[in-house]
Parts: structure tokens; sequence; C-alpha cells
């Protein structure tokens, strides 16, 4: 026998490869989502990240559950092309029109983030009564109704749309520099204005009446305006976003798949936008991020 000879079997088990440098695919309608990518790029700061906010075709909220499902596809296709090797919808509309046909259509995991925020509102509750602020898709969907019963069907869900909210986060991201965050607190007299209050309170009164201990922001927007709609729910209500919740899903499927990036995997950021301003996506997004965005390019999609 020939010592010297060596087989080359394919490592499994302990020896298989334990790292993935691919990216992570996440999309939004505009730049909701990049709460959750820096949520992702916060947990997981090996990771690179491909983003795309699909401001020509924002708001989603208004739209019909079929036409958003053909955007998910349209967008988790692009993203694969790009050798993604997850996919977050990081978009609660998108999620409750496109998550199970995209999970059922696309080679990798798909997560969305109803699902995350749902499972934060049912471990957080107490008294067992959950509030749900989102876009008409999402509140109409039902999804997080369904999700939130799905964990304890003991819970009381009251859901209300709050499209206005939408609106809201994207003029605190037109006004003034710096972190969208510092626009949109209760020490700034600049931006939480006596007509936002408003609105926030015509919304969320009547959520409040109905005793509920915790309120889920079911919008990706939302998160930029949580000192304003604190303020109005008052501090014993627990608000809950999704975007930590996510990233740690994000996490545990990578790491029980091997596919984390490696330690010493310099992660790059790269940031689409279908919108027509690139350089506006650039300085409004670097807020919402909150690091300087050096790469951003330009997709538009059949129509
Ligand atoms: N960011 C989207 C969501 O989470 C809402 C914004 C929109 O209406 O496009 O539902």
């Amino acid at each position: 026998m020939d010592t010297n000879e060596t087989t080359i079997e394919p490592l499994e088990g302990a020896d298989a490869p334990r790292f993935d440098n691919a990216p992570i695919g996440v999309f939004d309608s505009g730049f909701g989502g990049l709460t959750v990518a820096r949520e992702i790029a916060k947990e997981l700061p090996r990771e690179s990240i491909v983003y795309l906010g699909d401001s020509a075709r924002c708001p989603y909220g208004p739209r019909s559950l079929d036409e958003v499902d053909g955007f998910v596809q349209q967008i988790g296709a692009w993203l694969v092309e790009r050798g993604v090797k997850l996919v977050v919808i990081a978009c609660n509309t998108a999620t409750a029109a496109g998550l199970s046909h995209a999970q059922r259509t696309f080679p990798v995991p798909v997560i969305g983030v109803v699902e995350p925020g749902a499972r934060a509102a049912a471990h957080a509750t107490k008294n067992r009564r959950v509030g749900v602020i989102a876009t008409k898709a999402t509140v109409e969907s039902d999804a997080y109704t369904k999700a939130i019963r799905h964990l304890d069907a003991g819970i009381t869900v009251f859901s209300t749309a709050t499209p206005r909210f939408v609106e809201i986060a994207e003029q605190g991201l037109r006004m003034a520099e710096g972190p969208i965050e510092d626009f949109t607190s209760l020490v700034s007299t600049v931006y939480i204005r006596p007509a936002f209050q408003e609105i926030a309170r015509e919304y969320l009164e009547p959520l409040r009446r109905c005793d509920i201990d915790t309120l889920v922001l079911g919008c990706t927007h939302f998160p930029l305006l949580k000192a304003l709609i604190g303020g109005v729910v008052g501090r014993d209500v627990t608000l809950i976003s999704s975007a930590q919740e996510a990233a740690h899903d994000v996490a545990h499927i990578l790491s029980r798949r091997g596919a984390l990036a490696s330690e010493d995997h310099e992660p790059s950021y790269d940031f689409y936008t279908t919108g027509e301003d690139v350089e506006e996506f650039r300085s409004f997004g670097a807020r919402v991020f909150r690091t300087d965005i050096d790469r951003v390019g330009r997709v538009a999609f059949p129509s």
C-alpha cells in the first residue's frame, strides 16, 4: 500500500465549511427597512448587506396585496441574482403580501418582519391585550392578529391603520441633518409639532382606551417615530419594533446553517434605490442607517 496516497473526501459534519461571506439581501418600499438593516449590521458586524429601497413605488401601504406580492417576487429574484445567502423582507406590508410565496420561490431562506414582531409582542404582554399599528394593507391582511394569536390564542389584538405616520417619518427625513431620531425625539421642538401630535392622538387614543399594555410598531418606518408614539401612549405601554427581533432571527438561521461570515471578513454595504434621486437616498439613508452610505446604485424594474 502506498502510504503517501491521500483520499480527498467531501467535508461533512464537524468538518463542513462553517462560514459564508455572501451578502444578506434586505429590501423595503423605501427607507423604513434601513431600521432593520442597521440592527442586522449591529448584531452581525461581519456580514455584508445588499439593500434595495423601492422608493419609486413607495408607499406600498395603500396598494393591493397582489400587486405588492408581484414586487416581492421581482425584488427577491434580483437579490438572488446578486448572490445573497438570505433575503429579509424588511417591510411589513410586503411580508404580509408575499412572504410565503417568496419562501416557495427562492432557493435561499426568506424571512419577514411580522413573525418576529408578533413573537416579541406575545412575550412582552402581561395583560394579553396587544395593539398593532401598521399600513392599511398590513391591517387588512390580518397578518399580525393571526401571527400573535398563533402564539397565544388568549391574546386580544386591536389593530389600527396609521398611514399618515409613513408620511410624517418621510417628512422627518427631509428636515435638517443628523440621525432622524434626534428630530423625532420629545426634546426636539423642531420636529414634533402640535399638528403631528394631534394626528398621533387621533390614531392612538382609541387603542389606549382598549387598555393595551403592548403596542407593535407594525411598519418599519414607525421606529423612527418612537418618541412621538411613546409620548401619546405613555410609559406603561411597551413599544415593540420587529427590527431587533428580525436581526436575532437572521443570526440564528445563519449560524444554524454554518453560513455566518468569517471572523476576518471585511463587510461591504451596497445600497440600491429604484427612485430617481440617488443623492437623496444617500443622504437620507445615512441618517437612518447611521453610517455613511458610499455605494448607492439605481435600479429600474419593468413596470
Ligand atoms: N415600510 C413599510 C412597512 O413596513 C410601509 C411603508 C409603505 O407604505 O410603503 O409596511
